[in-house]
């Protein structure tokens, strides 16, 4: 068999441009006539002031006064989409209550955590009695059990005495064990503190989570739910011109582009997350460009780039997509880079998908099987299809086409992980 297409040592064309000259590579490279600065347009910078949660931010407030007016802490349940605000009102409205409490001379503590990569029962209770201890008293992550770490808490808790609020973030990573969510909450009515009060905020990009936990667990955690709803465009062009003032050269971006990227990203997500990458996608898009002006042109290609993105995570994290799903779309992306036209049929893909299971050592599979695969990939969005009459004979085939620059999956499937991937692959049918 001969190898129409060697992917060993195959190198990317160099693509961007440079004059070697006299003087320094970077002379050029160093005014940015587009930005002002960045960081305004980067999700961890979190403005002073939040827009457009003023309801949020009062049910929030009515549920945490009890802890400034020496009453118990309400506990408090607050769930919505991923971008839509929580964890910057959330952060704002604690560090807000923690100087009030100061001002007042209020004993009331905040310790907050995000559970993202502490997914473990053990692991958040290392972090939260690490959020509540001194630099110098901070404890390692490991080496004790569970109820050591649990009286640790607790007495760390007394030590510090009074309101303590403890702010999970991201609680629906908790893997399985849930106690933690009823524990701190019970903790006086069962006598695990005498000194402390302690409340428990939990943060949730899960709009199911709270339905599924153990009621027991659920009437604790759930006194009081905060609900955040997804952004409409009015709300995100307000959020993104605060930080457009900002970030931008004065007069770079006009309001068309703005009002464009609210209006795209409120239809697709709401999320303000999104919106704000997208804007500062649009800027970098510019700059690259050399172009001295953000126009709509700008957000509508940087809308697509980032979609492509976007599905591409999804392609590699998700736990949906088999390999044999990735071999069929890696087959598609190679005749697709490699042959004339868009369109492919299932045996011509199946041409190739055989190929990389026999290079594997396993046995070649019939063509149903490979429209399984293809189906699925139809199913999840990452390709195309369309029925093709036979003519005379009567019947249909199928026939398949990339939903996503060929580029961007091959970049995909650069990374070594996928150890199926063959060398080369023939053509030739
Ligand atoms: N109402 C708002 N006003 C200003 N910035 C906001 C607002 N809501 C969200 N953002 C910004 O959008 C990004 C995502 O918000 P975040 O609070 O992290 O969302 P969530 O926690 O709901 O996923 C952050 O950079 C945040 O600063
Ligand atoms: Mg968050």
């Amino acid at each position: 068999m001969d190898c129409s297409s060697c992917m060993v040592g195959m190198e990317k064309p160099f693509s961007g441009t440079f004059k070697n000259t006299d003087s320094n590579l970077f002379d050029d490279e160093l005014t940015d006539n587009i930005f002002e600065n960045r960081k305004y347009l980067s999700t961890e910078w979190r403005p002073e002031k939040i827009l457009q949660r003023d309801e949020e931010v009062s049910q929030y407030i009515d549920a945490l006064k009890p802890a400034l007016l020496n009453q118990n802490p309400t506990n408090i349940f607050v769930y919505g989409k991923t971008g839509v605000g929580k964890t910057a009102v959330s952060k704002k409205i604690i560090a807000d209550l923690a100087a009030k409490g100061a001002e007042l001379e209020i004993n009331v503590t905040t310790a907050y955590l995000n559970l993202e990569d502490r997914t473990s029962t053990y692991q958040a209770t290392v972090g939260i009695l690490n959020a509540l201890l001194p630099a110098d008293r901070q404890i390692p992550e490991s080496g004790y059990s569970q109820s050591v770490i649990n009286n640790m808490l607790w007495d760390r808790m007394d030590e510090i005495g009074g309101v303590i609020y403890v702010i999970l973030d991201e609680i629906d990573s908790l893997d399985g064990d849930d106690g933690i969510l009823y524990q701190i909450p019970r903790a006086v009515e069962e006598g695990k503190v005498t000194d402390a009060n302690p409340g428990l905020i939990g943060i949730s990009n899960n709009l199911k989570f709270h339905k599924n936990l153990r009621p027991k667990v659920r009437d604790s955690l759930c006194e009081w739910e905060i609900r955040f709803s997804t952004y409409n465009a009015n709300q995100l062009h307000a959020i993104l011109a605060q930080r457009a003032k900002k970030a931008f050269e004065p007069g770079v971006i006009d309001d068309a582009a703005i009002s464009l990227a609210a209006a795209l990203a409120a239809r697709d997500s709401g999320s303000a997350r999104q919106a704000i990458r997208l804007l500062k996608s649009a800027g970098s898009l510019a700059d690259a460009a050399g172009d001295t002006n953000v126009t709509e042109s700008h957000v509508e290609s940087s809308f697509e780039d980032l979609q492509s993105t976007e599905m591409l995570e999804e392609l590699k994290d998700s736990t949906r997509i088999t390999r044999n799903d990735n071999i069929a779309l890696w087959s598609l992306s190679m005749l697709t880079e490699h042959q004339n036209g868009s369109w492919f049929s299932t045996s011509e893909v199946r041409a190739i998908y055989n190929q990389v299971r026999s290079k594997n050592g396993d046995p070649i599979v019939s063509q149903r099987a490979v429209l399984d695969h293809l189906n699925d990939l139809y199913m999840l969005g990452f390709i195309d299809k369309r029925t093709l009459n036979k003519g005379r004979g009567g019947g249909s085939f199928n026939q398949y086409q990339l939903d996503l620059d060929v580029g961007l999956i091959l970049s995909l499937y650069d990374d070594p992980g996928y150890t199926w991937i063959p060398s080369c692959v023939s053509f030739d049918t």
